[in-house]
């Protein structure tokens, strides 16, 4: 992959994430891409976010960044000094309600016009305001839909960025069609006890055999003013106007799905780029600076805690379990404790990261008897750099939640996994993990003590747990082909880059 391919004038590329963790660090990744593909970058978060992520980050806090522009739009929340996550109803219901759609036309203009007059602009990192070329295009979450009122506005064009699996874009673009079939959301929650979610689904492109349960769960039963239904269909009927999609994913890892995107979104601009960590140590290791270092930058809204990876140094390969629900998830205080002692009886090797906000209603605090139970084969953190704790040698598993950033982390690593899917795409990629790509096995949803012992069991020790690592470690290899000289993604990187500039 070559660096600064881009010659001038030189594009400018407005980066605008869902406001959540999941969210904006595949952006902030996607953003260091085009970056060195030659763009200038403005990466626009809401001011809680911004806060939270120099809070986060620390002194030297963006020079992981050098050459970006960092801006805010307030969200049209409340101010909160919370360190948790704002809940998604609320903030969906706050960008439906376009809260967010002058402040950015503002931004945008105060960009254009420090394009033409040269002045300073808030922010700035290291930036030489007097190069701000005028904004060529928009990267925006597929979910941020003021962003393309304000590209129809200003007729310039909008890329969609998919954090997602390419098979979880394609079943929400089939939104419609299942509200048309009476399948989302349900009438009432008997369809929840009768079989009804086990009803296979064969009609969506690309997908074979898909039961309904398994489908990202927008809102499975139907209320009154249902605000996430509702945004995600609105979602799904803005998609037409989008210029191109890049998505999150791999062309090898879900090609059938990949191929008939095309077909489903009536656009044929659709660009699988991923993994994008894979994709960045490709760039550092071809990079002849050491100076844009992409690996140990921080991309997280909680501070990382970097001592668990001293403690993992110390422990023998493949020998420890990580667990880690990523950054939405919540259990309920039983839950916790079933997962503890599940660990606790596994007697197997863990990493567990618990999160303050962990658990519902309260503070992640586990008992003290079973705190003195896992000193010997325990460490708890509070947040940690999850791309190094995955890829350290002596990691053998991941309990995961199956975010889709945990999920495409896990493959990248050829960690197999154990998964517990919360909510929304969560089952789905649970599916693909343990079904299609053979690297996991699910916890009962109604999680108890016995079931995660003998899972954990099975992955660490067991012949299943073998034969799912082997598997990991294939998807491994392609996914770093992938990203490699010539590989699907970096190739499809360079057309991406080459359609925004055309
Ligand atoms: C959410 C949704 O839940 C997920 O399903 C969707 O695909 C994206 O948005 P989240 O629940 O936070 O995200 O999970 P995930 O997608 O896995 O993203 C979490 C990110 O935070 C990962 O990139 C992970 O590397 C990072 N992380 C998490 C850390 O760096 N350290 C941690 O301790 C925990």
């Amino acid at each position: 992959m070559g660096s600064k391919e881009v010659s001038h004038p030189k594009p400018h590329a407005v980066f605008v994430p869902y406001p959540a963790q999941g969210h904006i660090k595949p952006m902030l990744q996607l953003a260091k891409l085009f970056n060195h593909k030659g763009f200038h970058i403005t990466f626009v978060n809401t001011e809680f976010n911004h806060n939270r992520f120099l809070k986060s980050l620390g002194p030297n806090s963006l020079n992981g960044f050098p050459d970006f522009n960092f801006e805010t739009i307030p969200d049209g929340l409340p101010p909160s000094d919370s360190e948790s996550t704002q809940d998604i109803p609320s903030l969906f219901n706050s960008i439906r309600k376009n809260l967010s759609l002058p402040p950015f036309l503002e931004l945008l203009a105060k960009l254009n016009s420090s394009a033409s007059s040269c002045s300073s602009s808030s922010n700035n990192n290291n930036n030489n305001n007097n190069d701000i070329p005028p904004v060529t295009c928009i990267v925006s979450d597929r979910l941020m839909l003021f962003t393309i009122r304000a590209a129809e506005e200003l007729g310039i064009p909008i890329v969609l960025f998919i954090t997602i699996a390419a098979s979880v874009f394609m079943a929400h673009s089939q939104l419609p069609a299942l509200v048309e079939k009476g399948l989302a959301p349900l009438k009432d929650e008997v369809f929840l006890t009768n079989g009804f979610l086990d009803k296979v689904i064969d009609w969506i492109p690309g997908i074979k055999d898909i039961r309904l349960r398994d489908i990202p769960t927008f809102s499975r039963i139907r209320k009154p003013d249902d605000i996430v239904f509702n945004f995600l269909l609105e979602a799904v009927q803005a998609l037409p106007k989008a210029s191109a999609f890049v998505i999150h994913s791999f062309y090898e890892l879900e090609p059938e799905v990949i191929d008939a995107l095309s077909s489903a979104t009536a656009n044929p601009n659709i660009f699988a780029v991923g993994p994008l960590q894979l994709l960045l140590n490709h760039i550092q290791q071809d990079s002849s600076s050491s100076s844009s270092s992409s690996k140990q930058i921080g991309y997280s809204l909680w501070k990382e805690e970097t001592e668990c990876l001293k403690w993992l140094d110390s422990k023998p390969q493949n020998s420890v379990l990580y667990v880690n629900f990523g950054s939405i998830t919540v259990l309920t205080p039983q839950q916790l404790l079933e997962f503890g002692w599940g660990l606790a009886n596994s007697k197997q090797t863990f990493l567990w990261v618990v999160r303050p906000d962990l658990v519902i209603g309260d503070q992640a605090v586990l008992p003290p008897e079973f705190a003195d139970q896992i000193k010997e084969m325990g460490f708890i953190a509070s947040w940690c750099p999850q791309d190094q704790v995955l890829n350290h040698p002596s990691i053998g598993g991941f309990l995961t939640h199956c975010g889709w950033n945990s999920t495409i982390e896990s493959l990248s690593a050829g960690v197999p996994m154990l998964c517990w899917p919360f909510f929304a795409d969560q089952p789905t990629n649970c599916r693909l993990i343990c079904k299609e790509w053979g690297v996991g096995m699910e916890i009962d949803n109604d999680v108890k003590r016995d079931g995660v012992e003998k899972l954990v069991r099975e992955l660490m020790e067991g012949e299943r747990g073998k034969e799912m690592k082997r598997k990991a470690l294939e998807w491994k290899k392609l996914a770093q082909e992938a990203c490699g000289q010539n590989g699907s993604s970096a190739l499809n990187l360079d057309s991406l880059v080459k359609h925004v500039c055309s």
